[in-house]
This record gives C-alpha cells, sequence and structure tokens, in this order.
C-alpha cells in the first residue's frame, strides 16, 4: 500500500557490546568465595597488568595474594558476572585477617588493627566501565563490614607513581576524584613502598599511601 511506511525492525549498533549486556552481582562471603578465585585471580592479573608496577600479569602470584580472603570467615569478594565470564571483582577483609604492608603500617603508625576494614582491591574490565560497579563494590564491601560490627574505618592501598614513570599508560585515570566523592581521605601517616620488583630498578620509586574513611551508619 503506498504512502505507508513499510513495517521496520530497529537494531542498535551497539546491540551485544558489553555495555548493553544484564550483568549479575554475587556477593560471596568466607569460604564461599573459594570457588570464584582462580577466575578473579585471572581477571586481577589481566587488568592490573595495564599498569605493571606492581603486578605483573601472572595469575599464580594474583592467586597467592587472594589466600588471605579465602582463610578469613569475615571476608567479602563482589563479582560481576556476564554469563559464565566473570567481568568484574572487589574483595575486602579485616585489616587484623591480613597480613601485608598495610596492616605493618598501622602498627608502626600505633593504629588499631582490629577495628579497620581493608578494600583489598577492585577491577572491571573496561568494555563494562562506567555502569556505577565502581560504587556498587565500594556499597558492598562497606555495608558487609558494618554488618559484621566493630568496624570503625575502611581503608585501601593506593598506588601512586612518579607523573614522570615512562611506564604511565598515556588514557590512564586517576580514581582520586572519585574515591573522594565516596567520602575517603588521603592518610599521609601510613604511608609504605610497594613490593620490591627487580623489574621496577630503573624506573622513578613508586609509594603506596592507605586512604581511608570512617564507617559510620547510614551512609
Ligand atoms: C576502579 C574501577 C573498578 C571502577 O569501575 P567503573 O566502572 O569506572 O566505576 P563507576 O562506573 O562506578 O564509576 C566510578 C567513578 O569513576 C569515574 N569515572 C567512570 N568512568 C570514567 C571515565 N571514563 N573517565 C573519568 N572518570 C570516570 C567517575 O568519577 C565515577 O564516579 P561518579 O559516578 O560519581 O562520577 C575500574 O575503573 C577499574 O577496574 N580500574 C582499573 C583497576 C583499578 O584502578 N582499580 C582500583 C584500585 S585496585
Amino acid at each position: 500500500m503506498s504512502g505507508m511506511t513499510p513495517l521496520t525492525e530497529s537494531r542498535s549498533r551497539h546491540e551485544g557490546h558489553p555495555s548493553q549486556r544484564k550483568l549479575v552481582v554475587h556477593c560471596l562471603t568466607g569460604s564461599a568465595m573459594g570457588t570464584v578465585l582462580d577466575d578473579i585471580a585471572r581477571l586481577r592479573a589481566s587488568v592490573l597488568q595495564a599498569w605493571p608496577d606492581l603486578h605483573d600479569g601472572d595469575a599464580s602470584a594474583e592467586r597467592a595474594r587472594l589466600e588471605p580472603c579465602a582463610r578469613s570467615w569475615r571476608s567479602i569478594a563482589v563479582v560481576v558476572m556476564d554469563g559464565a565470564q566473570t567481568v568484574g571483582a572487589a574483595l575486602g577483609l579485616p585489616l587484623e585477617d591480613d597480613h601485608g604492608a598495610m596492616r605493618q603500617a598501622f602498627e608502626l603508625a600505633g593504629r588499631d588493627t582490629t577495628t579497620a576494614f581493608l578494600l583489598a582491591g577492585s577491577v572491571l574490565l573496561p568494555a563494562y566501565r562506567g555502569r556505577q560497579l565502581g560504587h556498587r563494590f565500594f556499597s558492598e564491601r562497606e555495608n558487609h563490614a558494618r554488618s559484621l560490627g566493630g568496624f570503625e574505618s575502611a581503608v585501601f592501598a593506593s598506588l601512586e607513581r612518579d607523573d614522570n614513570d615512562p611506564r604511565r599508560p598515556p588514557f590512564g585515570r586517576s580514581n582520586e576524584a572519585f574515591w573522594r566523592r565516596r567520602g575517603y581521605t588521603r592518610n599521609e601517616a601510613l604511608t609504605f613502598p610497594p613490593p620490591a620488583r627487580p623489574e621496577s630498578a630503573g624506573f622513578p620509586a613508586a609509594r603506596q599511601v592507605a586512604w581511608t574513611r570512617p564507617l559510620e551508619r547510614g551512609y
């Protein structure tokens, strides 16, 4: 029939792109995260090698770093799934249950290690970023710490690299504005060196700095 618009079907050019896909977020606590730790280690190795100073893309080394989370009954893993693929993960555990440099920094500064909840890294594949999952990672872990009770602060380590470090990725972005909006402040009194790695020899020195926020209820 002339003059009528033919039946059409509109398809977005972006259909099927990760940014359009429905994702599922799981929160696993304590030993329940055992089944996903290998996947998280692989994901961390792949995302964090974009800035190969602390991390060298070695999944077995990443897996070893997750051991304190696996052992702690008060830990949490926030895992983002696209179908069967793990595309994002964030971890947290009581600082007391970790044995890394952050805990030593607290001890050296005379701070109480028993009331701090450690946010032990969050990673998301680049194609899935910008969908508020970074916020979700923080909220789930902070709320988990609140629900456990006894935690007065949340803390995480930021790796600070020299502006002139030639390994800096060209389009890397700082998370600092995001962290401040989440209520965190940089804590100059809690600094510590990153693990020594032969690959870092000859490059400008980096350091790790704690960012903390109070864990009052109702945030
Ligand atoms: C950190 C990370 C998990 C956040 O994921 P995300 O999808 O960007 O998170 P969100 O969508 O919730 O955005 C969080 C904030 O990041 C900022 N942001 C997001 N996309 C951005 C972009 N393209 N450019 C600049 N800032 C951006 C915004 O400030 C946003 O906060 P707002 O919503 O209040 O404006 C992810 O970027 C990542 O895996 N980065 C690499 C690993 C890393 O740096 N991890 C943190 C230390 S372990």
